[in-house]
Order: structure tokens, then sequence, then C-alpha cells
């Protein structure tokens, strides 16, 4: 054979190598699947083309001249998910801790340029010890380098980001800046500080997991929106989440094929409890609404008052987001508030139709959330309602009351249509409280008094606790039937489908941050 064949051969079975099979099992040993592995199951067979596996570090100090491993640490390029292309850098922490010098950022950059350019999702696998400690600077401004281009590629192309090991230090604001995070239980973790810097400026004792494992930043913190038992599971929600969306903001997402049934929804009608301060699941209603199997929820242990996640009507993808009265009523809090937003922001800018389902009591009383600034964090979420010019639907199923009524979706801040069912309440507060206001007096004076608080109570729920004073105004286009509710989002959102709206020209909003 030809030397020069054999050479570039024998160059590629040592890429293949990383930092060698000892480093490989150690990672196998900690439960982990290597970087190309990793790869190997996100990347339908065959179609995986590698950029930059002959890259190797610039640095000379500390003898590092004489530790080049080709690669330098990461694995990048392009191939196909379900058929469609998507960029991908996978970090190999069996070449030196997948910490990230100079040449490393730089191929994670070309291919942030190129999937940017092509209109393609970018997904970054970490797996590293943060800045190559031998490079100092140079490594610190290859991840601002990075930080940049995930901030010019958002709501252009779809960025998301598994975390499958350590994601340490200012390496975390690379996925934090980008869509959607994935974590594994038990093997990833995210932190800005240590244990050890905690210990020491706090004094607290507490572990990596307790400190930044995937169960603190799926239900504490909110950093990741999805967490996987295993890297195997992660990689299939990885491209389970990428089916519902867009390549990228010009295009519309797949629409699955889908023959026509019977699209009534009997199980529906007794939905809703006959005690209006009953709780009840809205994920129920939530799946017998969309096709069958297709909601895939989003941040699912985190603010759990506020549902959001993706799914599928007719075959069409649309974002989802839902008061869930089985958790704190279905309050409006400041996690809930962000985290609805955020969500919102997302779908608008990738294309993704609306479907809003309200049974909201209203804001969370209280100093915890007055000094944690709900007024800023509920601002969030009427803003990102507001400016979204995508499909926008609203189903009312009870409760609509005070602020909570304009921020979810209203007929007000450009909600296309609203439907209501039969059991909504569309009011400034609960017939309870409202009484207890309005006719203070009254009942103050009456001999029995709660007697007399019962029928005024009664009086102003006659008059509010229903969807007809808001339907009589148009506020409410249609009182429909709990059954109805799937077929007549079929129709609505079909009727939407070339909806076109633009928001006045301006440089960019300023969203209540
Ligand atoms: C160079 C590194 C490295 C790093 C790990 N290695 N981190 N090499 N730079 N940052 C190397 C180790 O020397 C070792 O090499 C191999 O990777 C595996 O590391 P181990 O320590 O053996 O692995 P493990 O026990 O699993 O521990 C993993 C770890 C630990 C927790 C990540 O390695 C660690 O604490 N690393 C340093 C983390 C850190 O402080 N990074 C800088 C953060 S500041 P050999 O040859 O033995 O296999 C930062 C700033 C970013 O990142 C700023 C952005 C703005």
């Amino acid at each position: 054979m030809d030397s020069r064949r054999k050479t570039l051969l024998k160059k590629r079975d040592e890429v293949l190598l990383g930092g060698g099979q000892s480093r490989i099992d150690s990672q196998h040993k900690k439960g982990k699947l290597t970087a190309r592995e990793r790869i190997a199951l996100f990347i339908d067979e065959g179609t995986f083309c590698e950029v930059g596996s002959f890259v190797t570090h610039r640095s000379s100090d500390f003898d590092m001249q004489n530790q080049q491993i080709l690669g330098d640490g990461v694995v990048t390029g392009y191939g196909k998910v379900n058929g469609r292309l998507v960029y991908v850098f996978s970090q190999d922490f069996t070449v030196f801790g997948g910490s990230l010098s100079e040449t490393h950022a730089e191929k994670i950059c070309k291919i942030m340029d190129l999937a940017l350019e092509n209109g393609a999702p970018l997904i970054g696998i970490n797996d590293s010890g943060g800045a190559r400690i031998q490079e100092g600077v140079v490594s610190l401004g290859g991840y601002a380098d990075i930080f940049y281009r995930n901030v010019q590629n958002s709501g252009v192309i779809p960025q998301l980001s598994a975390i499958m090991g350590p994601c340490a230090g200012g390496a975390v604001y690379s996925p934090a800046l980008t869509d959607f995070i994935f974590m594994v239980e038990n093997t990833s973790y995210m932190f800005v500080t240590g244990p050890g810097v905690v210990k020491t400026v706090t004094n607290e004792d507490v572990s990596s997991e307790e400190l930044g494992g995937a169960s603190v930043h799926g239900s504490k913190s909110g950093v990741a929106h999805f967490t996987a038992s295993n890297e195997v599971m992660c990689i299939q929600a990885l491209k389970k989440l990428l089916s519902y969306l867009p390549q990228n903001c010009e295009e519309k997402a797949l629409n699955l094929t889908y023959t026509e049934g019977n699209e009534m929804r009997e199980s529906l009608a007794n939905s809703i409890p006959e005690n209006p301060n009953q709780p009840y699941d809205m994920k129920e209603v939530i799946n017998e609404i969309v096709d069958g199997g297709s909601f895939f929820e989003v941040h699912q242990a985190y603010a759990e008052n506020m549902i959001v996640g993706f799914a599928r009507l007719a075959g069409r993808s649309i974002g989802l987001v839902a008061n869930q009265p089985a958790f704190l009523a279905g309050v409006l809090d400041v996690h809930s508030s962000q985290k609805a937003a955020r969500f919102v922001r997302f779908c608008d800018a990738f294309n993704i139709p609306l479907l809003v389902i309200e049974d909201v009591p209203g804001f969370l009383p209280g100093t915890d959330q007055e000094w944690n600034a709900i007024i800023t964090n509920g601002a969030k979420l009427l803003y990102a309602f507001s400016e979204a010019t995508v499909p926008r639907i609203t189903v009312i199923t009870r409760k609509a009351y005070g602020g909570a009524y304009d921020v979810m979706n209203s007929k007000h801040i450009g909600a296309d249509m609203n439907f209501a069912w039969p059991s909504a309440e569309i009011a400034v507060m609960g017939a309870k409280g409202a009484a207890e206001i309005i006719f203070k007096r009254d009942i103050d004076r009456a001999e029995n008094r709660d007697l007399a608080w019962k029928e005024k109570e009664k009086e102003y729920s006659d008059l509010f606790a229903n969807p007809y004073r808001a339907a009589a105004r148009g506020f409410v286009d249609e009182v429909i039937l709990p059954e109805e509710t799937r077929i007549r989002l079929i129709q609505a959102f079909e009727m939407l489908q070339n909806k076109v709206k633009n928001n006045p020209k301006k440089k960019h909003g300023n969203i209540p941050l």
C-alpha cells in the first residue's frame, strides 16, 4: 500500500482512540459513553461526517508540545437525525478531560458557523473539565467565542445542549444560552463554583450531585429542561424533541400525515369537578385533546403549577402552555411565569403555534412572591405572549381570574381564537372574595352574617362565574362543550395556518428580564 495512504489510515485509527483505551475504559466504568459512542447513538447510521479530526492544540507550556492528541478533545461534524441535517459537537473526556483549548473552541465555532449559515439545529454534547488549565487566557477567549455565537444563533436555529459529565465554571454559560438543556442523572453536573469553593466561601458541605446534579436542575433551579436516567434515554429524548422543531426560524415544523377519525372526545365531558375548588389533573385533559401519545413535556418537575411542552394536533406540531390545578391550584408565580415565558418565546421564534389551556385563580400572594419580583416575572409572560405572532388559541376550562386572565393569552393581548367551556368563570376574582369586598357593609349589617354572605356570593357568582359575559363582548369567541374541544382546535389551527402578523419595526424590544 502507498505509504501516504497508510499514514492516513493510521492517523484515522489514532483519531478513534482519543485519549487511549485505558481512559475509554475508565469512562465506561463511570457509566458514561465516549464522545463517539454518543454520536453513533444520536446520528442516523452512516450519515456522520466528521470535521477537524486531525486538529491538535498549539500549546507548548508545561511540555504540552509532547502531548498531542488528534482531535484535541472534541468530535465535531454534521449528519442526519431521522433524515434531517444537524450539526453536532461532542466533547471527549478521554482527552485532557474534554477540557477546552483554543483549538477545541475553534472546532466548535466552525460547526456553529456552518449550522447558522446552513440553517440546521446545533447540538452540543458536553463532558468537560472546563478551561484547559495549561492554556490560560486563550481558553477563556475560546469560551467567549462560543458564547458569542450561541447568542448570534439564538432564534435562528434551535440549539440543544446535552450535559453528560462535568460542566463547571464559566463553561455552563454556553448551554445556558441554548434553547434546551438535557441532563443525565448521577453522571452529569453543572455549577458555576464547585463544592470545594462553596465550602471555602459559605462553609456549606455539599456534594456535586446535590449542588448541580440533574435532579436539582430539573426541579429546583429549572436550568435543565429534561432529565434522563441514562445517556441512551437522554439521546432518545434529544431526537424526540427535534421531531417537533423546524430546522430554522424560516421554516415550519414537519406536519406528520394524519387521517381524520372521530375527533369528539366524550371523556372530556366530565373533566371539571362540581366543586370549583377541587383540583383535577390538567395533563389528563391535555392528553385527551392532543394526538395520542404526542405530548412531550418540558420542565416536567420544575414549577409544576404550569405545564409546558410540545404536542401534535392532527399531525401538526404545537406548543402547549397550561395551568395545572392539581399543583398549587395552578396559580401564577415567579417560577411558573418565567418557565412559560421562555417557552412561549421559543415557540414564537420557531413558528410553532401555541395552545393555552387555562384554569388559573390568579397570581400567588405573599411577601416571598413580591420580594422575588412577581411583578417583573409576571410581566415576562405578559410580554412573551403579547409579542408572539404565531397562531395562538386559548381554551378556558374553569377559572380565568384577575390579571392572570389577561396574561394567559387573552384576546386582548393578541390571541387569535379564544374558546371557553361552560364551566368557565371569567371574573376579577372568585365569588367568595368578591362578595367579602364589595358587599362588606351589607354583610356586616345583616342579622345573619353567614347567610347574607352566602347570598351575596351567589349573586356575584350567578352574574360572573360563567363564560357568557366575556362571550357577549367577544372576549371569548365561542363557548364549546369540552368534548368538542379537539375538533374545534384542529379546525381553528388549520384556519390559522397561513397567519401573517408582524410587530412594529424595532431593533429589539426590552422584555423585563
Ligand atoms: C486540563 C484537565 C482539566 C482541565 C481535567 N483534566 N480537567 N486537563 N484542563 N481543566 C485532565 C486531568 O488532568 C486528567 O488527565 C483527565 O483530565 C481526567 O481528569 P480526572 O481529574 O482524572 O477526572 P475526574 O476524577 O473524573 O474529575 C473530573 C473533574 C476534575 C472534576 C472535571 O478533573 C477537575 O476538577 N478538573 C478541573 C476543573 C476546573 O477547575 N476547570 C477549570 C474551571 S474554570 P489524565 O492525563 O490524568 O487523564 C473554567 C473557566 C471557564 O472552566 C471560563 C469561561 C468564561
